[in-house]
C-alpha cells in the first residue's frame, strides 16, 4: 500500500521504516529541514536498534522523505500522523501540530484515503481531526479517521513496532478496517517471520501478534491507560522499595517474591530514581486532563507523579547521606540519558539529579555511551564528559549510576576501586548485589536496600536469594 507518515520523529522514523520492511510503499514527511537532510544524507538522527539497518535497506527505494505534506497525501491510501504532541503549561496534550496537518488534508483527497492518528494523543482527537476535514468541506466519504497507538519503547522500538504484543486499530467506520487490515496483514498472517531478512525475534514474541479492532475512542483510552498503568506499576515498586529501606528488607527479593504471581510479572517491577521520558511524564499529566474535563478526578495519577518525584530527591538526600558535605566534591555519573538503549534526555531524571549536585556546588564527570551529545546541549560546560566509565570515575569522591546500560552493570569493579579516590557507589539503578560490592571493598548504596560496608557485613536479609527451586 502507499503510505504517507507525517512525523519523522522517534515514532514516524521507526514506524515508516517499518511499513517500509513490511513492503508498502512509504513517503515520510517533515517540517524540519535539517532532520530531512539527514535522513536523505543516510544518517539516523535516533539511537534505535536495527533502524539503521532497516533505512539502508529502503532509503530511496520504497522509503522516501518528503517536505511536501500536501503532494505525500496526493499519493498516499494511508496519512499517519506522528507529530508532537508536548505538554502545555496545563499539563494537557498540545495538540496544535495535530491540527496544523490535519487542515493540510482536505485539498489532497483526490480518492478515499485513511487517516490514522498514531501520536499519543487525548480521547476525542479523532473526533476533532474528523472535524477539521469537513470544516474544510471535504466529502465525508472520502475519508475516515482512525486511532492506531504506538507503544514502541525507546532504544527498541523497531523490535516492539515488528514484535509487537498486540495491533489495536480504533475505528468508527468498518470501511477503513480492511485498509488497516491489509496493511499489517504481513504481521498478522505471520508471513513476515518466515522471512529470511526479518529482524531478530525478541524472546517471549507474540507470533502472530493479535489485532485488536474497537472504536477510536476506546483505541485512544488503551494508549493512556497502558502508559499511566506501566508508570504507576513502577511508582508502586519504587514506594515498596523505601518501606524497605524504613525497615532494612531488600527490594530485589521482594520484587523476586511478588513478580513471580503471573498476574503482577517480573517486568516494570525495576525500583531506581524514577521513571522519565517523552512518554510517561507527559502521558500521565494528559491523561488526567483528560480524566477531569469528563468529570473524572483521576487522584491515583497524582500520586503515581508524586512518588516519582519523591524519588529524585531521596535519592539525592541518599547521596548528600553518603558524603556529609557535597560542596567541591567530585562526583563520576554514569548514565544521562532517561533510560538504558536510547540517546534521549527528555525528562530524564539524571539530567535532573546532575543539575541539581552542581548547584550544590559538586564538579561532575559523566559518561554515557548515547546521549552525550545531547546532554551536552543542556548542560553547563562546567560538566567534564569522559570518554568511558573508568575515565569518569578518576579521583572520584563517589560514583553515581543513573541510568540502567548493561555496560554499567557489567564494570571491571577492580578498576574502578583503583581509580577513585573514594570507593563509594551510589547506585540509582540496583545494577549490583550489596554483599558482594561490599566484599570488593566498596561502600555501596542502593534504592530500597541497606547501605553495604567493606568493614560491616550488611545485614542477612541481603542474603542473594537462593535459586528459588521449580515449583
Ligand atoms: C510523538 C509524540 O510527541 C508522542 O506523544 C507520541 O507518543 C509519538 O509521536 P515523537 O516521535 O518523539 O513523539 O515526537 P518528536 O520526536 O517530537 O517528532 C515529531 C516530528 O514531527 C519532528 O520531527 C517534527 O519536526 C515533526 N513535525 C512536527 C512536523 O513534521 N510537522 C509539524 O507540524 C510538527
Ligand atoms: C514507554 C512505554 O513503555 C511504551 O510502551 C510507550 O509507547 C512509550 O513510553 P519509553 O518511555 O520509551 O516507553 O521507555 P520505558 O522502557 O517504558 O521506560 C520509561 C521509564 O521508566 C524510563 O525512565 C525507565 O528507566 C523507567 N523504568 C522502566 C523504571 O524505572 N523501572 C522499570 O521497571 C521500567
Amino acid at each position: 500500500m502507499r503510505v504517507a507518515v507525517v512525523g519523522s520523529g522517534y515514532v514516524g522514523l521507526v514506524a515508516g521504516a517499518c511499513f517500509a520492511d513490511l513492503g508498502h510503499t512509504v513517503l515520510l514527511v517533515d517540517n524540519d529541514q535539517q532532520k530531512l537532510a539527514a535522513l536523505k544524507g543516510g544518517q539516523v538522527p535516533i539511537h534505535e536498534k536495527f533502524l539503521p539497518e532497516l533505512l539502508d535497506r529502503h532509503r530511496g527505494q520504497r522509503l522516501r522523505f518528503s517536505e511536501d505534506l500536501h503532494a505525500a497525501v496526493l499519493e498516499s491510501d494511508v496519512v499517519f500522523i506522528a507529530v508532537g504532541t508536548p505538554t502545555t503549561e496545563q499539563g494537557e496534550a498540545d495538540l496544535s501540530y495535530v491540527e496544523s496537518v490535519a487542515t493540510s488534508i482536505p485539498s489532497a483527497l483526490n480518492g478515499y484515503k485513511v487517516i490514522v492518528e498514531k501520536s499519543t494523543v487525548p480521547v476525542y482527537t479523532s473526533e476533532w481531526i474528523r472535524k477539521i476535514i469537513l470544516r474544510h468541506a471535504a466529502d465525508p466519504d472520502s475519508f475516515d479517521v482512525a486511532s492506531n497507538p504506538e507503544f514502541l519503547r525507546e532504544g527498541s522500538g523497531v523490535t516492539d513496532f515488528l514484535f509487537p504484543d498486540r495491533i489495536v486499530i480504533g475505528v468508527d467506520d468498518e470501511r477503513c478496517v480492511s485498509v488497516l487490515r491489509t496493511l499489517y496483514a504481513p504481521l498478522t498472517d505471520g508471513s513476515y517471520y518466515q522471512r529470511g531478512d526479518a529482524i531478530p525475534r525478541p524472546d517471549r514474541a507474540q507470533i502472530p501478534p493479535p489485532l485488536i479492532v474497537t472504536s477510536t475512542k476506546s483505541a485512544e483510552l488503551i494508549k493512556h491507560a497502558s502508559n499511566a498503568f506501566l508508570a504507576m506499576k513502577i511508582s508502586f515498586i519504587n514506594a515498596v522499595a523505601s518501606i524497605c529501606e524504613a525497615v532494612g528488607a531488600d527490594v530485589q527479593q521482594v520484587c523476586q517474591g511478588i513478580g513471580s504471581d503471573r498476574r503482577i510479572g517480573h517486568r516494570f517491577l525495576n525500583p531506581g530514581i524514577g521513571y522519565g521520558g517523552s512518554c510517561f511524564p507527559k502521558d500521565l499529566k494528559a491523561f488526567r486532563a483528560v480524566a477531569r474535563e469528563c468529570g473524572y478526578d483521576f487522584r491515583l495519577l497524582d500520586e503515581v507523579m508524586h512518588i516519582n518525584e519523591e524519588q529524585r530527591q531521596r535519592f539525592l538526600r541518599k547521596v548528600r547521606s553518603a558524603l556529609w558535605t557535597l560542596r567541591g566534591k567530585r562526583l563520576a555519573v554514569l548514565g544521562l540519558a532517561f533510560k538504558g538503549g536510547t540517546d534521549d534526555i527528555r525528562e530524564s531524571p539524571a539530567i535532573m539529579l546532575v543539575e541539581t549536585l552542581l548547584q550544590e556546588g559538586c564538579s561532575i564527570s559523566a559518561y554515557d555511551p548515547a546521549a552525550e551529545v545531547r546532554a551536552r546541549e543542556v548542560l553547563p560546560a562546567s560538566v567534564q564528559f569522559a570518554e568511558n566509565p573508568y575515565a569518569a570515575v578518576r579521583d572520584a569522591d563517589a560514583l553515581l549510576i543513573l541510568t540502567e546500560w548493561d555496560e554499567f552493570a557489567a564494570l571491571d569493579l577492580e578498576r574502578v576501586h583503583g581509580a577513585m579516590k573514594y570507593p563509594i557507589v551510589i547506585d540509582g539503578r540496583n545494577l549490583y548485589d550489596p554483599e558482594s560490592m561490599a566484599e570488593q571493598g566498596f561502600t555501596y548504596y542502593s534504592i530500597g536496600r541497606s547501605a553495604a560496608t567493606p568493614e560491616v557485613r550488611s545485614s542477612p536479609s541481603n542474603v542473594p536469594p537462593r535459586a528459588v527451586e521449580n515449583s
